[in-house]
């Protein structure tokens, strides 16, 4: 049998995979994947409003690149090992995310701290349309933009940066006003899906990564938490841990509290939410602690306004990839079937609690809502799950203007079950009535941490307390 081998069209393929799905804030949650694996604890974007020479830039401190692997992270379908918990897959994401905005990448990458070699690689959708042909550019010297290489001069770490910015800036007048305004409401966006999709990592929560700090346009991203673990009456039910196709999904329901019920206003506005209340109920799927979906039901149940107080984290590790149907651009999951028919009971549990609260029945028969913890990672397969909107939030702009006003905290649920939803032993007691306003104690704690921008570790704080002492947790209304 003769052979043939068919050399894909480059020209036709690269720009197909334009068109793989990805907004404007997945695809550079997805250049941030990369900035994760690569061990960044610092990522930076700088949003540049240039007319037609407008560009944007992600700067990360990570392990960096040699030239050679530069070449290869270039390649559509990078060889790459993976680790546990890495948060690549395909060899694609840097590529496609990128091609999805913008004609022209530019990478630049310094692995030594004591050489101060800087590898720069480009891939331009004008040059490859024109030759056909998978050809990348490598560029010296002169070639090389400034704002690509400045930030390598002092440090290690990675460069990515979108010039020709055709599908983000595509207005007439590409010096108008309205281009710029776009880009401000870009960057404003985007604040508020990384703090959402990145929150566990800004947070120091991501169990297998060290805390990351992002900025955008200098301005610090702050971690949003669907749970709203540092409210005091955030609500939190009973951890379970399904099994699915060989690993574990841990499925950890919170009622958050209704509005008269939150420490403050500003605090109630801000756990609303990108696509506010009702939208962002329903599940949060985290996947090796990055949030791939935030809020809906996977078809399970619909987003009724009497259940918007239930929200609830799934969370895997990419050994069931296959079993959540992820795809290129980690937008969205499929939840197995086997985790739905293991879900139908706690979630109908969850929503039931939900519906309560929402009409206020907390005051006359609810038992003392359990208060929220991070649970030990699970074994042998870790889980994490939740789901990113893409808008919500504060204001920020390409010259950013103020930042969000609170920060959340992560924190688990109660203790896991084998499969089944079980209470957690420490938290079964305690069914005391509950006050039906807030507590000075709880809202000044509340109102302090938020000024000293330590809400996240408010949450962790309480959390211990009401865990190992709950009596004296109950006495100060915690
Ligand atoms: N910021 C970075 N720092 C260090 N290495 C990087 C960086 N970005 C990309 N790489 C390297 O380039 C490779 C290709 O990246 P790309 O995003 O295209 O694919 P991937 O991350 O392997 O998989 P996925 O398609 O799921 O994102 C990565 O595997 C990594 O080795
Ligand atoms: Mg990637």
């Amino acid at each position: 049998m003769r052979r043939e081998e068919i050399i894909p069209s480059a020209a036709r393929l690269t720009n197909s995979l334009r068109d793989l799905g990805y907004d404007f804030s997945n695809a550079i949650a997805d250049l941030i994947d990369n900035s994760v694996t690569a061990g960044a604890g610092k990522v930076g974007i700088t949003f540049h409003f240039d007319g037609p020479e407008s560009w944007i830039r992600i700067v990360d401190d990570g392990s960096g690149m040699t030239g050679a692997s530069v070449s290869e992270a270039m390649r559509l379908g990078t060889a790459q090992d993976y680790g546990e918990g890495d948060l690549g897959k395909f060899g694609l994401g840097l590529k496609t995310a990128s091609l999805s905005q913008c004609r022209r990448i530019s990478v630049a990458s310094r692995t030594d701290p004591n050489r101060r070699t800087i590898e720069v690689r480009r891939l331009d959708l004008d040059h490859v349309t024109a030759t056909d042909r998978w050809e990348i550019l490598h560029l010296t010297g002169a070639e090389r933009p400034e704002p690509l290489i400045a930030p390598l001069r002092e440090s290690t770490g990675t460069v990515v940066m979108w010039e020709d910015l055709d599908r983000i800036l595509s207005f007439r007048d590409p010096w108008g006003g309205w281009a710029q305004k776009y880009l401000m409401a870009l960057a404003e966006q985007l604040d508020r899906h990384l703090g959402m999709v990145f929150g566990r990592f800004i947070s120091g929560l991501a169990r297998r990564r060290k805390k990351l700090h992002i900025t955008i346009n200098g301005t610090p991203v702050e971690a949003w938490d669907p749970f709203v673990r540092a409210e005091p009456r955030v609500e939190s039910l009973p951890v379970g841990e399904f099994p699915v196709a060989g690993g574990l999904v841990r499925f950890s329901p919170f009622v958050v509290p209704a509005q008269r019920e939150f420490s403050s206003d500003a605090a109630w506005r801000r756990a609303s939410g990108p696509q506010n209340w009702n939208r962002q109920q329903g599940f949060y799927v985290y996947r090796a602690d990055r949030m791939i979906q935030s809020g809906g039901w996977s078809r399970m149940r619909t987003q009724d306004e009497h259940t918007k107080l239930a929200r609830a984290s799934l969370e895997f590790w990419p050994d069931l990839d296959d079993a959540f149907e992820i795809n290129i651009s980690k937008m969205r999951v499929r939840l197995p079937e086997e985790l739905r028919e293991q879900l139908n009971r706690p979630v109908a549990d969850l929503l039931k609690r939900a519906q309560e609260r929402y009409r206020g029945g907390d005051k006359k028969k609810s038992p003392r809502p359990r208060p929220p913890s991070e649970p030990p990672p699970p074994s042998p397969s870790p889980n994490g799950g939740a789901t990113p909107p893409s808008a919500g939030g504060e204001r920020r702009g390409a010259e950013p203007v103020g930042k969000p006003s609170t920060t959340g905290t992560h924190g688990g649920g109660g203790s896991i079950g084998n499969g089944v939803v079980s209470p957690p032993a420490s938290r079964s007691g305690g069914p005391g009535p509950r006050v039906s306003a807030p507590p000075a104690v709880a809202t000044a704690l509340q109102r302090a941490a938020e000024r000293a921008g330590q809400s996240d570790a408010l949450g962790l704080i309480l959390d211990e307390l009401r865990r190992e002492d709950p009596e004296v947790a109950r006495e100060f209304g915690l």
